[in-house]
């Protein structure tokens, strides 16, 4: 089996998506995805885009501006039409396992070079966009637990999470993305776009629209629940509403090292596990303890973890549950924060979390040995990737 490393990584900012104060609201994801490409072959020369064996882009909802959009932004970007591209759907893992087929297609030696990422844009096509559910889904659920609120409203319940806690978690989760934005520690992984302030002016956004400077525990404790009368899951504690794109460069070792790339992890191992879709969120319990059951590893061989902040309840219940960490400020997860302040563009998180993971890696963790990256998804899927370092 040949081993698939890491070249490179980028994203947009992520901007809210929001019609009004969004910094993207005018840009199509299509344009997000094409800056992504185009800033991977800037920054890495070597590669001409026609020798890319195949794309593959992860999006949550492919309808209208999103159909089968990781073949039409490579198209709109003017890239060879000899090159496929894949658009995978798995809910909010889909930019993950965008990169488990990459990685696999290396492995197996289908191919040398390959382009992995994820993009949404949760303005111009919104959760859920053109969904009917199947009637025996229905039928075998009710239908009130299925959207993504709710199972989060169930999981604190389920696993009896404090209010505190979970506002400690969002608390950190700005605290610490508006430390590595002063920091510049997103500088390597953000690709400035052109994008419009609330009133119109146009500038170049290199920065998350949803970090909050100003974010007090006192303040979002007073949100309520739009989710479930009485409820516990505030907008504070989901991850927000978001636009954004991302793609890693991703490439059989031998290749790397034939072109002189510099690189530091490989893909050890991924893998996708299932649960009850009302409590989707727990999904990276069953997906971690499978990755660790196949690998021989414990959970305390891993060095670092970055998991999706989908929801402050889930997230919290499945760093318990693993034991990984109890309570924010955490020693090892989610350094540069997480989805509650970075926000949450369905189908790019999964590959924007390795990204994030790999320049943690780089830069703040150099004697680390492995890195954790997982987030559930709608409906009960989740996935799971094991990175290890190689130099
Ligand atoms: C929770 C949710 C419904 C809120 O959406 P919304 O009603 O559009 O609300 P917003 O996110 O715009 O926030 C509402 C207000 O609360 C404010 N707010 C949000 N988080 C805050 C915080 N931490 N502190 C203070 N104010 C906050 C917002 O800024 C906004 O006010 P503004 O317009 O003056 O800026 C939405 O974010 C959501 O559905 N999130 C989950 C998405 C999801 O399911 N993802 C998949 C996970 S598997």
């Amino acid at each position: 089996m040949r081993e698939c490393v890491i070249v490179d990584g980028v994203r947009t900012p992520n901007g809210r998506a929001h019609k009004e104060k969004g910094w993207f609201r005018n840009k199509r994801p299509d344009e997000l995805l094409t800056a992504v490409y185009d800033a991977l072959f800037a920054r890495n020369s070597q590669v001409k885009p026609e020798d890319v064996e195949a794309v593959f882009i992860g999006c949550a909802n492919q309808v209208g501006m999103q159909n089968d959009i990781g073949r039409l932004a490579w198209l709109a970007g003017g890239y060879p039409e000899s090159v496929p591209a894949n658009t995978i759907c798995q809910q909010c893992p889909s930019g993950m396992s965008a990169i488990e087929h990459a990685a696999r297609a290396i492995m197996c030696g289908e191919g040398d070079i390959y382009i992995a990422g994820g993009v949404e844009d949760m303005q111009h096509v919104p959760i859920g966009a053109g969904l009917e559910f199947p009637p025996r889904v229905l039928q075998r659920y009710n239908p009130e637990e299925l959207p993504m609120g709710p199972t989060a409203e169930k999981v604190a319940e389920l696993w009896k999470v404090s209010s505190e806690d979970m506002l400690q978690m969002a608390y950190y989760s700005h605290k610490r993305a508006a430390a590595a934005r002063d920091a510049g520690k997103f500088k390597n992984e953000i690709v400035p776009i052109e994008g419009e302030k609330e009133d119109g002016t146009k500038f170049m956004v290199d920065r998350d629209q949803w970090i909050r400077d100003n974010v007090s525990i006192e303040a979002m404790a007073q949100m309520k629940s739009p989710f479930k009368e009485g409820g516990v899951i505030t907008a504070a504690l989901s991850s927000p509403l978001t636009t954004g794109a991302c793609a890693l460069l991703l490439m059989s070792r031998e290749k790397a090292d034939e072109l002189g790339f510099e690189y530091h992890l490989k893909y050890k191992a991924g893998v996708m596990a299932g649960c009850d879709p009302t409590i989707m969120g727990v999904g990276p319990i069953y997906a971690v303890r499978k990755l660790l059951e196949r690998t021989g590893l414990t959970i305390d061989d891993i060095d670092v973890v970055e998991i999706n902040e989908a929801f402050a309840s889930q997230s919290l219940v499945c760093l318990r549950e693993l034991g990984i960490e109890q309570n924010a400020p955490f020693k090892k997860t989610n350094l540069w924060g997480g989805a509650l302040a970075l926000g949450h563009p369905l189908g790019e998180s999964g590959a924007r979390i390795v990204i994030t993971l790999n320049n943690i890696m780089k830069t703040d963790m150099p004697e680390a040995k492995y890195g954790l990256a997982t987030l559930c998804g709608g409906f009960g899927n989740a996935n799971a990737t094991l990175w290890e370092r190689v130099k």
